[in-house]
């Protein structure tokens, strides 16, 4: 086996032994960092020209020579080698063997902070991506309640049917969470942006280096444009609390998704029947001719486990390791790439889908019409003719059973049957149960009320307009 240029020169008497290399190996998917490692270099280079360590020529040839494999791995006819072990070494073996300057490149450099750097670039641009894709999710949950703005189903407690709200307010709860969602990667996003190139393997260089024209280079700049770098060489190699906090707002991300799904599972069932998913964006059984299943759904719901799985391996991964760099940081990963991939095919499949799907309100008005949703307002009506709220709840309680033990639907009691329970109640007792005029009644901040729904929905739509 052929071993390393870069590495494995001087110090070892053989390569790697066969089974050594492939265990090791991080090539078959670090690979995927090929774009920031050229990126990285070239910043380092540059930074390399700047303190005299490379003459003009040489920056050239180093920069000509990386773009040349870019082309080349863009292209798909660079060849990846095994035995180079990582795509930090693959890139810089073959530069090197191109272009005499390439040995000049690692000047200063370890792999360690090399691949946090690499990381940090990926990790940055994933988190923009992704928050564009919520972004997406966000419009349809926005757009399939503004399709439906009059329709009612029943709001579930425990999956009891509780007390009516609106589709669009139901659709608008989740809009909301990955709202939250956004906000924590956002968040996240400001201690990705900080760069570790410099930190060396662990103590920096006694070269000249400028961290703040490489950190400038490669966009680590805050909201003023001032470069962000690691203030401590040993925690810049070896945390990555920062891929933690990615994988926990992803985790909290998936279970806002699986609810949703869980929701769409529920609400297209026969059994419900609120929602319709247009062929495409469901599936059949090969058994049961008659199946249109909600797929897409389930496998969100379904791939919420590995997402809450992946941060578990990193949290566990980083537990108890020494400082500083350690060779278990190779496992992180193919956790954090598994983590992004997934949940940006579930926020994107999830919004497609929406886009695909729309509401039956006939169903969804028979369910919504049941009385007994609102045995709560009839409970605030003999509030507002001064009873205690305890003593309403009890009074409205009997009602219900009374309703319940004659089979009879809540609102066609008499007044004399009302009254029989409690003298309380009075002939405007039936406007109660007018399931419009209730739905106007809700009138608070953040209630399903009819006004209040459709000004949310057009806050929604203006804030994602923008966005
Ligand atoms: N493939 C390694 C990783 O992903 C790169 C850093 C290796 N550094 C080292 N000193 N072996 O962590």
């Amino acid at each position: 086996m052929s071993t390393s240029p870069v590495s494995r020169s001087g110090r070892f008497g053989s390569g790697p032994a066969a089974d050594v290399a492939a265990f090791s190996e991080s090539i078959s998917f670090d690979w995927r960092l090929w774009r920031q490692d050229i990126r990285g270099s070239i910043a380092h280079a540059t930074m390399l020209r700047e303190i005299g360590i490379l003459s003009a020529a040489e920056l050239k040839a180093i920069k000509a020579g990386l773009e040349q494999i870019a082309g080349e791995i863009e292209a798909g006819t660079f060849s990846w080698k095994m035995e180079l072990e990582d795509v930090h070494m693959n890139i810089e073996a073959e530069l090197t063997r191109r272009v005499p300057a390439g040995a000049k490149l690692h000047t200063a450099r370890s792999r360690n902070d090399q691949v946090a750097v690499d990381i940090r670039l990926w990790l940055r641009d994933e988190i923009d991506a992704l928050t564009g894709d919520i972004r997406l999710l966000q419009k349809s949950l926005v757009g399939l309640g503004s399709r439906h703005p009059e329709v009612l189903i029943p709001g579930y407690t425990h999956l009891q049917r509780a007390q009516p709200v609106s589709f669009a307010h139901h659709l608008l709860a989740y809009v909301e969470m990955l709202e939250r969602d956004l906000g924590r990667f956002l968040d996240a996003r400001q201690r990705v942006n900080v760069c570790p190139l410099g930190s060396g393997a662990i103590a920096g260089s006694t070269l000249p280096l400028n961290r703040e024209l490489v950190a400038v280079l490669l966009g680590f700049i805050d909201a003023k444009g001032r470069p962000q770098v690691t203030q401590n060489s040993m925690d810049g190699v070896s945390d990555r609390d920062f891929l933690v906090e990615f994988a926990a707002a992803a985790a909290l991300l998936s279970v806002h998704l699986s609810r949703l799904a869980e929701d769409v599972i529920l609400w297209v069932s026969s059994e419900f029947g609120f929602i319709r998913i247009a062929d495409a964006y469901t599936t059949g059984s090969s058994l049961m001719p008659q199946k249109k299943n909600p797929d897409i759904a389930e496998l969100t719901r379904g791939k919420t486990g590995r997402v809450v799985g992946n941060l578990m391996s990193l949290l566990t991964l980083l537990k108890g390791l020494p400082m500083t760099y350690n060779r278990d940081l190779q496992e992180d990963k193919e956790r954090v790439f598994d983590t992004a991939d997934t949940v940006r095919a579930c926020v994107r499949l999830m919004a497609a889908m929406l886009d695909h799907t729309r509401a039956v309100p006939e169903t969804c008005k028979a369910a919504a019409s049941d009385p007994l949703l609102l045995a709560t307002d009839l409970a605030d009506y003999l509030v507002l003719k001064g009873m205690p709220f305890r003593q309403a709840h009890h009074v409205v309680g009997s009602v219900v059973a009374l309703a319940e033990k004659w089979g009879r639907p809540l609102n066609e009691l008499s007044l004399a049957e009302f009254q029989g329970i409690d003298p309380a109640f009075q002939s405007d007792v039936t406007a109660v149960f007018d399931l419009a005029k209730a739905m106007k009644r809700r009138t608070l901040t953040g209630a399903p009320g009819t006004a209040e729904v459709k000004a949310q929905l057009k806050r929604w739509t203006r804030n994602l307009a923008d966005a």
